[in-house]
């Protein structure tokens, strides 16, 4: 009865020059681990559900990653998007597959770039969740403990009473401004949203009932075809139709029975060059230097990734990326790492797509 959706439908554009729109940061060893992020985070899910249960939601674009990375899943497995609609409508489109498949399932959801230390703890939390989720018509995240007021995180105020490790979700707040964020921050009684939740297909369907009547009408339609020849000519036509709005903003800031299990398992969302630093191994002055022979001179906590065989020469840089990809090399102040998707577009502007 268990089955996951794994998410791989981002474009990581944070990770540029290395995440590209043809080759997002999923589908990189983005930690040198010689895994890619979605080769690590199906291993992972491996462990909670059978390996035919797994399904990937992509953009049609990277079909061929997907196989060629994760040679275990089957076409059946695999829901190509036409076009990029957030997490929404994926969610909801693969929930009322594998609703059909099984009206029983328990799934859960989960992006394909994250990090997390401690697997067996991780198993155990979603274990829990699984159990809580078989027996109630809930909607479980999990939350994590938060260190700063990072604006790109969903926030969740949770009810503390109850002898359950899971509770109830007080208000959940989808990507607050920094004032909010630092104001959350202050009261102590808020976690981060992981990003990554446990239901049954058949809550989250009726959620989506509830409070995405439209899309849930348009994605009713192709149920008849499902699984059949023209399941694609419906995606196809239907699904760009979707709105493009995320789960966090169209079902958990709505619904009514989101519940939370804080957890303590080591959480990084992969999703910027400083969260990756923090979770490479460095050299005794902070440099994290991935595939590179170097000669580091004066200088301090610098990422450094490049070709195999290139010899880079840094003396007196810190706090720096340094990225040299295929004609591309950045050279660009951590401090400033958000603002690396407005230098792609620049460049984009300047040179074309790179
Ligand atoms: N298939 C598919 N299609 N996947 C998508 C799409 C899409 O159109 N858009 C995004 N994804 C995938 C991404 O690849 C990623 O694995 C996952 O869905 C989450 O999307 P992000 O774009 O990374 O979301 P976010 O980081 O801004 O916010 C979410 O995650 C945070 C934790 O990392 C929210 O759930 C936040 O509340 C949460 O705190
Ligand atoms: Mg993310």
């Amino acid at each position: 009865n268990y089955y996951a959706i794994l998410m791989a439908g981002g474009v990581g554009s944070r990770f540029w020059p290395v995440s590209k729109n043809d080759f997002p940061k999923q589908f990189h060893d983005m930690l040198g681990t010689g895994e890619t992020l979605i080769q690590k985070t199906f291993s992972r899910l491996s462990k909670l559900i059978p390996a035919e249960n797994i399904f990937i939601l992509t953009n049609e674009k990277y079909n061929d990653l997907v196989l060629e990375q994760l040679p275990e899943i089957t076409a059946r497995q695999v829901v190509l998007e036409p076009a990029m609609r957030n997490t929404a409508p994926c969610i909801l489109y693969a929930s009322m597959k594998i609703q059909k498949e099984n009206p029983d399932a328990m799934m859960i959801v989960a992006p394909s770039d994250h990090w997390i230390e401690d697997e067996d703890m991780f198993t155990a939390n979603v274990n829990e969740c699984f159990d809580a989720c078989e027996k109630e018509d809930i909607l479980v995240t999990l939350g994590i403990q938060p260190t700063f007021p990072n604006t790109g995180y969903g926030y969740i105020k949770f009810e503390k009473e109850g002898d359950s490790s899971i509770k109830k979700v007080a208000q959940f707040t989808e990507k607050p401004d920094y004032e909010t964020a630092k104001k959350f921050l202050i009261t102590k009684s808020y976690l981060w949203n992981a990003g990554i939740f446990i239901w049954s297909a058949k809550s989250i369907v009726a959620a989506f009932s509830k409070y995405q009547e439209e899309m849930t009408t348009l994605f009713e339609k192709g149920m008849s075809c499902y699984n059949t020849e023209e399941e694609k000519d419906f995606i196809d036509e239907n699904y760009p139709k979707a709105e493009n709005i995320s789960i966090d903003y169209a079902i958990l800031e709505n619904a009514p029975n989101v519940y939370v299990l804080p957890v303590s398992f080591d959480w990084n969302d992969l999703g910027t060059w400083g969260s990756l630093h923090s979770k490479l191994d460095k050299d005794e002055s902070e440099n994290a230097v991935v595939n590179a022979k170097t000669i580091l001179v004066d200088a301090k906590n610098n990422i450094i990734r490049t070709n195999p065989d290139k010899i880079v020469v840094v003396d007196g840089l810190s706090d720096y990326i340094i990225v040299d990809k295929d004609d591309v090399l950045v050279i660009y102040p951590k401090r400033k790492e958000q603002d690396i998707k407005k230098v792609r577009s620049a460049v984009k502007d300047a040179f074309g797509e790179h």
